[in-house]
């Protein structure tokens, strides 16, 4: 059947696709020093045409569900029309981006209006100090207004994704901070565990905290796990009535994380990537230039799945070939 599927019994509904390397921001795990042009690589990111091609084919593949990344996918100046690509050409229903929330409050109802189904946001702290210290901008009142908008305008599905770095946004007082904001914000926030990549070891070994410490936070104040749902991901769900939002934890170095993986990931120059820190994957672009190409892109795509292993291996400080996530979009 054409479906998705590894060798562990694993499918693949959902696909994370990188626009673009390029970054307008300069967090201290993953660009420290702002985006560099790789020299050493000068193929080009995905063009419109491709990305039409490519989402059709993952259509036909049984995915429902694609993620557009980056770098930060709304630098592209055909951002909109890639989302309007994907909405109407694709088959793919729910379209969804990852966003450091640059200008949010001036693109927030252009993305409502787009027919994205989800936006995810990335904020560290909601303290705007160290904010600016993190990301080096000092952008978070325009991100939290463009958030407001969002829900002015009935936008359903808001994501908040923190990167939990110890000593800067892992107290008690910051999780409280969270905890106020999503009692009256219907948004999913989560941290997510640092992850170590080949550039950030000196970061990682100062700043990598296990998220044991949120979760027994949340348990202390009477959070409800939320069992996994059919193609739910990895990340671990708590709800509380009295609260309009929910918390959430994404731990990649917890035993099972790889077991409820549901995703596949193109790198902004049309690779295809069986894991988030896999070095297998394969170039697809040479079947991504005639529509007439599609069986052979759909052959190819399915024979790769074979080679996708069961773990990442990241507990034993195997980074795979990424450098930092701006190439795959975390
Ligand atoms: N570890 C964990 N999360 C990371 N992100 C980027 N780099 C890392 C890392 N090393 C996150 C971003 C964003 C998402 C796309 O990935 O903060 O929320
Ligand atoms: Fe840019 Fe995201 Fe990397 Fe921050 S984590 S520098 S916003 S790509």
């Amino acid at each position: 059947m054409n479906i998705l599927k590894d060798k562990f019994g694993r499918t693949f509904p959902y696909i994370r696709m990188s626009i673009t390397d390029v970054c307008n921001f300069k967090c201290g795990y993953c660009l420290p020093n702002g985006y560099q042009v790789d020299k050493n690589d000068t193929r080009k990111f995905l063009h419109l045409e491709e990305i039409r091609r490519l989402s059709k084919c993952f259509s036909l593949l049984g995915v429902n569900k694609i993620r557009i990344t980056g770098g930060e996918p709304t630098v592209r100046k055909d951002f909109f029309d890639i989302i309007k690509v994907l909405k109407f050409d694709s088959g793919i229903d729910n379209i969804a981006i990852t966003t450091n929330g640059y200008h949010l409050d001036k693109k927030a109802k252009l993305l409502s209006s787009s027919g994205l189904t989800g936006i995810n946001i990335s904020i560290d702290s909601l303290n705007q100090e160290i904010f600016k210290n993190i990301t080096g901008h000092d952008r978070l009142p325009e991100i939290l207004r463009g958030i407001k908008i969002l829900q002015d305008i009935d936008f359903e599905n808001i994501k908040i994704n923190a990167v939990l770095l110890n000593g800067i946004n892992s107290s008690y007082k910051d999780f409280n901070e969270w905890s106020k904001f999503i009692e009256k914000n219907k948004v999913d926030f989560r941290y997510i565990e640092l992850m170590r990549t080949g550039d950030n070891l000196e970061y990682f070994n100062k700043y990598h905290v296990s998220s044991k410490i949120f979760k027994e936070y949340l348990i202390h104040n009477k959070w409800i796990y939320q069992t996994f749902g059919k193609d739910a991901g990895p990340s671990l769900n708590y709800i509380n009535p009295k609260f309009k939002g929910r918390f959430g934890i994404i731990a990649p170095y917890s035993k099972d994380f790889c077991k409820s993986c549901n995703r596949l990931r193109i790198t902004s120059r049309a690779d295809l990537r069986l894991c988030l820190f896999g070095n297998t994957g394969i170039n697809l672009r040479h079947l991504l230039q005639r529509d007439d190409q599609l069986n052979e892109l759909k052959d190819l795509i399915l024979s790769q799945m074979q080679f996708k292993k069961e773990s990442h291996y990241l507990e034993l400080g195997d980074t795979g070939s990424t450098k930092n996530l701006s190439k795959t979009g975390g």
